[in-house]
């Protein structure tokens, strides 16, 4: 089973980068669809777009139309509930009953988990008991397949960043941690948010962060010749070994509806 998992896209429609927020989105996708093998599923670790508006996520969804793999999103600080609810709910995946971005993929030989650690108040994470709760009742939902967790504020220390805890309150980040051991089927936990590429543990969990895909909110350093290609990562499971991660590099002759349009092409991706 092979997972590619994008993050912290940051669409926005009136930045000075908004042309290459879109492109580097757009030739990730297009880098992902021409992955051989080829991917099984997309997840989108959140920070879809950058304002929570509308307008932003119709720009997202035309772009995530384009995957040839299906496409599981989750919440980041910069969403917003309702408006990304609004934009993705036609893929009928989130839970009917709950505000909350978070729900289980059942139809893969790893069971896809994504948690909700969006804090409407401030662009650290949040994780209460009633998430919690829900967390440990999905995990326990199926009692055979091993589960990969999606969450899109890490619940460890990532010391290479401006703020290590990168949850509002330490002991948030804790009941995280404590609901992700809830079960040894838990191999691996899949988080964005710092920008940046990074590992760590969370017990025995493996737990990996990749960088963002706006090239230009990437933190970080890269050599010259990457600074304007996208990085995301490819996790591949295998029954025998679980989970072997890959930071992949956006191919150079991957281009953009955008740079299409720019430089003379037919294709927009607003046609
Ligand atoms: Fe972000």
């Amino acid at each position: 089973m092979i997972i590619a998992q994008i993050s912290d896209t940051h669409i926005a429609l009136d930045t000075p980068d908004a042309d290459r927020r879109i492109s580097d989105f757009e030739r990730t996708i297009a880098d992902i669809n021409a992955l051989d093998p080829a991917a099984d599923v997309i997840v989108h670790t959140g920070d879809i777009v950058h304002n929570g508006r509308a307008d932003e996520y119709a720009v997202a969804v035309g772009i995530l139309a384009k995957a040839n793999a299906p496409v599981f999103v989750l919440a980041g600080n910069k969403d917003d509930r309702t408006n990304l609810r609004a934009a993705f709910a036609t893929r009928g995946y989130f839970a009917p009953n709950s505000e909350f971005i978070d729900y289980a993929i059942e139809e893969y030989p790893v069971r896809l988990i994504a948690v909700d650690t969006l804090n409407t108040r401030s662009n650290k994470g949040e994780f209460c008991l009633e998430r919690a709760g829900r967390l440990i009742d999905m995990i326990d939902a199926e009692a055979t397949k091993p589960i990969a967790i999606f969450a899109h504020h890490p619940p460890f220390e990532v010391p290479v960043g401006p703020d290590p805890i990168n949850f509002e309150a330490p002991e948030m980040m804790e009941r995280l941690r404590c609901a992700v051991q809830h079960s040894e089927r838990v191999i691996a936990l899949i988080s964005g948010h710092v920008h940046r590429s990074t590992a760590g543990h969370v017990g025995s969990i493996p737990a990996t962060v990749m960088p963002s895909v706006a090239t230009t909110l990437r933190k970080g350093e890269y050599p010259a010749q990457m600074k304007m290609r996208p990085v995301y990562h490819i996790h591949r499971y295998d029954p025998a070994w679980g989970f072997a991660t890959e930071a992949r590099i956006v191919a150079a002759s991957v281009e953009s509806a955008v740079t299409a349009s720019r430089s003379g092409g037919q294709r927009s991706i607003f046609g």
